[in-house]
């Protein structure tokens, strides 16, 4: 089928553009009780590693200055109880998230580990954010902007909540260019992480969409320059465990 100007990816799929999100939201509804356990089993505990750096990127203030974090497509609230962990009483995190099976599972963590006073769950699309201008001092997104149909409009509306001065971290999967692990990172992916989601959570077809979605995400560079084009300066980006995830920067200044 010949691909359209307004037909995306799902996965390695082609699909009408307006089709991507109910596709993506099916898979998040089909995995959320398995989630966070389906995280631990894919990367052997690595992930935890490459949250951990953002946290320590965010840098929330430890005493009780106020830091308004947004943390978008944050799910079931993994990276946002790292961050209200990490930073003082100040420190209060708003995770958005369009799946509303995910964020029921966070609400009931947030409870169960007392920090419902300084995380709360919010349901709502990255693309059109309802908060106002400039209201918060640090936005987050990890492993969530390559399941936005939408990316520009992600990145614009982060730009548009964040104050003068206030930092966009995004943490996802990306390209690995070390020879050798290329080979064994790319049969790991297509031949276990599927089986490994058919075993634990029942769908196969969903990790297979995740494994084919990192491969059609834009190289680290080419994304970056969308950050930029959306406004955003001092933009870097950091690889880690050979590529298999990077951490992008930008500032609104
Ligand atoms: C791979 S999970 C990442 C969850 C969490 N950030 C983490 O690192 O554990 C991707 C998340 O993106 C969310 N998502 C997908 N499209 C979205 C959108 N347009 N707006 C907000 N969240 C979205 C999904 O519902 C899902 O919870």
């Amino acid at each position: 089928m010949a691909s359209r100007s307004d037909d995306t990816h799902f996965g390695y799929e082609t699909v009408p553009l307006g089709d991507k999100q109910g596709r993506v939201d099916d898979v998040f509804h089909s995995v959320a009780r398995r989630y966070d356990l389906m995280n631990d089993l894919m990367s052997g505990g690595l992930h935890r590693a490459w949250k951990d750096a953002l946290v320590t990127a965010v840098n929330p203030p430890k005493g009780d200055t106020p830091f308004n974090l947004l943390d978008l497509a944050g799910g079931t609230g993994d990276v946002a109880f790292r961050v209200a962990k990490a930073g003082g009483p100040g420190t209060r995190v708003t995770v958005c998230d369009i799946n509303s099976d995910m964020l029921s599972i966070g609400a009931e963590r947030a409870i169960e580990q007392r920090l419902d006073d300084r995380v709360s769950f919010e349901q709502g699309n990255a693309e059109e954010l309802r908060y106002p201008d400039r209201s918060f001092d640090c936005v987050t997104i990890a492993f969530g902007i390559r399941n936005v149909p939408r990316i520009e409009h992600a990145l614009a509306e982060a730009f548009r909540v964040l104050r003068h001065g206030g930092r966009f971290l995004c943490l996802e999967f990306s390209s690995v260019d070390v020879p050798g692990l290329d080979a064994l990172y790319e049969l790991y992916s297509f031949q276990v992480i599927p089986r490994i989601g058919q075993a634990v959570t029942g769908d196969r077809e969903a990790y297979q969409y995740l494994v084919e979605s990192i491969r059609k995400f834009p190289k680290p560079q080419a994304f970056a320059q969308m950050i930029e084009s959306c406004g955003f300066r001092r933009v870097s980006f950091t690889p880690m465990t050979g590529g298999v995830v990077a951490l992008h920067s930008g500032w609104r200044l």
